[in-house]
């Protein structure tokens, strides 16, 4: 199976994603980074213990930085709920997970399984971009990346043109993007024009429903009281009664190689503008004449990601 270190901001769809990873047979979580992101740093560590010890996921859980590399912190509970689960009530949380700093269990992990650990990151890139500098072979000893992030042919969700794990830290993403350009296997990032194919629908919620009705799992109650929440934002959002889950997909994409196919792009984080400070800007027609640094995700099969999604975790689940 293949060894992934998370790093995310839970968040309601990080944590659809980490039930995901943690159900599927091909998948070990090999550790797991906090960031903040969606809520507080602080909050998605307690979401993360909490969701792990729920799941049996055994896997070191460190808590990363607190704030991103230059600008302030900014959150999204509108999106995700003050507690970053939606309308879930999780169960409190026990124990302070592992005492190392986020970017040290980067630079731990990748250093005990060379060429071995896939890295996935689907929140602010603060705590990969902290790695680096502590091991600035990373990109060298990993054996991909992964990352939801960033809105290439496509209008932001956060700002007009930047998505969300981009805006939070346009530093810490372009410096991670940077350090792998080159690398042996190019990061793949799942952009919005991606993960937003991805509709939740009422049909879908009701699968969650009808799971956690059937199984009494206390995963599946979570995530059902937390899509509820993702709906009401989405609809309030003027999208209609659905969801766009994001990160879910990247995870899917980096266990299976399915679902989307992939295509070179050369891309870069605007860090000065005024109006796009935070957009990924691809070059299509080539006009900076650099070799493509990414694979961005294309021609997503939504129904049939959706299906695999509800399928691993109505067997992960069940008991
Ligand atoms: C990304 O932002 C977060 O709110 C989601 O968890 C996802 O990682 C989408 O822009
Ligand atoms: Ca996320």
């Amino acid at each position: 199976s293949i060894p992934l270190l998370v790093d995310c901001d839970t968040g309601i769809d990080d944590a659809i994603a980490l039930t995901y990873l943690s159900t599927h047979a091909d998948a070990e979580i090999a550790g797991i980074v906090s960031t903040g992101g969606n809520v507080e740093v602080e909050i998605v560590h307690r979401n993360n213990l909490v969701l792990a010890k729920l799941l049996g996921i055994a896997a070191p859980i460190a808590r990363g930085a607190d704030r991103p590399l230059v600008q302030e912190p900014m959150y999204a509970d509108d999106t995700h709920g003050p507690g970053g689960l939606g309308h879930a009530v999780p169960p409190a949380q026990t124990g302070a997970g592992d005492p190392r700093s986020g970017a040290q269990l980067w630079v731990d992990l990748v250093r005990e399984r060379p060429g071995e650990l896939v890295g996935l990151v689907l929140g602010p890139h603060t705590n990969l971009a902290l790695a680096l500098e502590i091991e600035p072979e990373l990109p060298r000893l990993l054996k991909r990346l992964h990352v939801m992030g960033g809105a290439i042919n496509h209008r932001g969700n956060t700002g007009p043109t930047s998505e969300w794990n981009i805006a939070v830290d346009p530093e810490a993403a372009q410096q991670v993007i940077t350090a792998f350009t080159g690398a042996a296997q190019r990061p793949v990032m799942g952009s919005l024009e991606a993960t937003e194919a991805v509709r939740f629908t009422q049909g879908t919620l009701d699968r969650i429903v009808a799971l956690a009705a059937r199984t009494g799992h206390p995963v599946a109650t979570i995530l059902g009281d937390a899509l509820r929440f993702y709906f009401e934002f989405h609809e309030a959002d003027g999208f209609g009664w659905m969801a766009h889950v994001h990160d879910p997909l990247v995870a899917a994409h980096a266990v299976t190689g399915d679902f989307a196919s992939t295509r070179p792009l050369a891309v870069d984080v605007e860090l000065a503008g005024t109006l796009t400070r935070g957009q990924t800007v691809g070059d299509e027609l080539g006009r900076w004449g650099r070799e493509p640094n990414l694979d961005v995700l294309t021609e997503v099969r939504a129904a049939e990601f959706v299906e695999h999604l509800l399928a691993t975790l109505e067997a992960g689940l069940a008991r």
